[in-house]
């Protein structure tokens, strides 16, 4: 891979700022000063690679984890409502990053953002079974109770007929649950609850297979996977993760 295109996925800046970069020989592989933006790195190059004397880590891939807030549509641009692109840290804003699945612009909690879309699209699809968590409270309808968690475990059947797998449901209260899904239809944890007669008003992702939202995450915030959580997330999505 070429050495410009390397440091800007690496997060070094865009492409003419990490050209600059190297062309001012800041840059050096195997301890040599290399000032051609387009030098061919071989696999394996990591800790090899230097920048102002620091060696660096390569990396293709980035995963961001971020604390969705309320009002932020799940895409990478809209005409007129903002979107959850806006609140990714304006270094990371070039490195081609996507959401994984979909939150709906009322939901909060955990979106998670990658680049590597093989990944994105196992993660999102309920094919690879990444179980999504997430926290409801309702109004309307019965409190909840074990007859619920029983059909919620069956496999609901929504308004429209369509049929859910069954699901896990833990009651936290009379009006609150948490749900755990193996799949993602649109709206579903909404249709979910429509079908048992009571209105999702206000809904929380906490998981999304073994990936956690960081608690030290306000809303907007977003950190970078640890190199632990992506590898589980990897294997969750039974891949090899990449160098
Ligand atoms: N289910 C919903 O109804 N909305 C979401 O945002 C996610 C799951």
């Amino acid at each position: 891979m070429r050495l410009d295109k390397t440091l800007s996925d690496s997060g070094y800046g865009t492409r003419s700022e990490v050209r600059a970069l190297v062309r001012a020989g800041r840059v050096r592989v195997d301890g040599a000063v290399v000032r051609d933006p387009g030098f061919l790195l071989h696999e394996g190059v990591d800790g090899r690679l230097a920048v102002d004397g620091t060696a660096t880590r390569v990396r293709r891939h980035l995963h961001l984890m971020l604390h969705k807030p309320e009002g932020f549509l799940t895409a990478l641009e809209d005409a007129r409502q903002p979107t959850v692109a806006d609140l990714i840290p304006p270094n990371l804003r070039t490195r081609g990053l996507a959401p994984v699945g979909r939150l709906d612009l009322d939901t909060t909690g955990l979106l998670l953002l990658t680049n590597d879309g093989t990944l994105g699209h196992r993660l999102a699809n309920p094919k690879w079974h990444v179980d999504k968590v997430y926290h409801a409270w309702t109004e309307g309808g019965d409190p909840f109770d074990a007859r619920d968690a029983a059909a919620f475990a069956e496999g609901l059947t929504l308004g429209d007929g369509t049929p859910c797998q069954p699901a896990a449901l833990e009651i936290l209260g009379p009006a609150e649950a948490r749900l755990t899904l193996h799949e993602g239809k649109y709206h579903q944890v909404k249709r979910m609850m429509g079908s048992t007669g009571r209105t999702v008003v206000r809904l929380h992702r906490e998981s999304v297979g073994p990936v956690r939202l960081d608690p030290a995450l306000a809303p907007g915030e977003s950190r970078e996977l640890t190199d632990e959580e992506a590898a589980l997330l990897y294997r969750a999505a039974s891949l090899e993760m990449p160098e």
